[in-house]
């Protein structure tokens, strides 16, 4: 028996010690909670994807009365990025959640559906996607999204 352990890393940072670039795709993303379609879970989430050419795809959850058939920001967001500019790159994108009234205190964490997407984005377009957490203490910055996915399914893994 072998013991293994997987570590990552990512940095915590108040919003002044960020980069005018990432405060202000974490703006757009937290401008986009307010476009959430969340009336089940009144929670809130935004998101926005910069692309290699400058671009900014943005998105919100949109939930349904059909539970199963709504989905999160990120997929919303990195699938309308993807079907919109296929050639092009996500190099970053940004994440925010808004629920009672406020912005989280602590990072949203994507849930393991949008961290396989988001791998698969990485992935196809072979460039590292930043991913930005946006929390009202602290945000944490992710430097690739394999980071948040250790371990992750590719397609090589359908061929055995
Ligand atoms: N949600 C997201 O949009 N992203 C996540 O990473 C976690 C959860 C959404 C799905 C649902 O509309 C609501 O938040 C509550 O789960």
């Amino acid at each position: 028996m072998k013991q293994r352990c997987i570590k990552t890393s990512f940095t915590a940072l108040s919003w002044s010690e960020l980069s005018d670039s990432d405060r202000d795709l974490l703006s757009q993303a937290k401008r986009m909670t307010e476009r959430s379609y969340s009336p089940y879970s009144h929670f809130q989430v935004g998101a926005a994807a910069l692309l290699k050419n400058g671009t900014v795809v943005l998105g919100s959850n949109q939930e349904n009365a059909a539970y199963p058939s709504g989905l999160c920001a990120e997929r919303t967001t990195l699938f309308a990025a993807n079907a919109n500019y296929p050639d092009q790159p996500v190099v970053a994108l940004a994440i925010a959640c808004y629920t009672n009234g406020k912005f989280t205190a602590n990072p949203g964490a994507p849930c393991g559906s949008c961290r396989q997407v988001m791998l698969e984005t990485e992935h196809r377009f072979n460039t590292p996607m930043r991913v930005l957490l946006y929390g009202e203490d602290e945000v944490y910055v992710f430097e690739k999204a394999s980071d948040l996915l250790p371990i992750g399914f590719f397609a090589e893994d359908l061929e055995g």
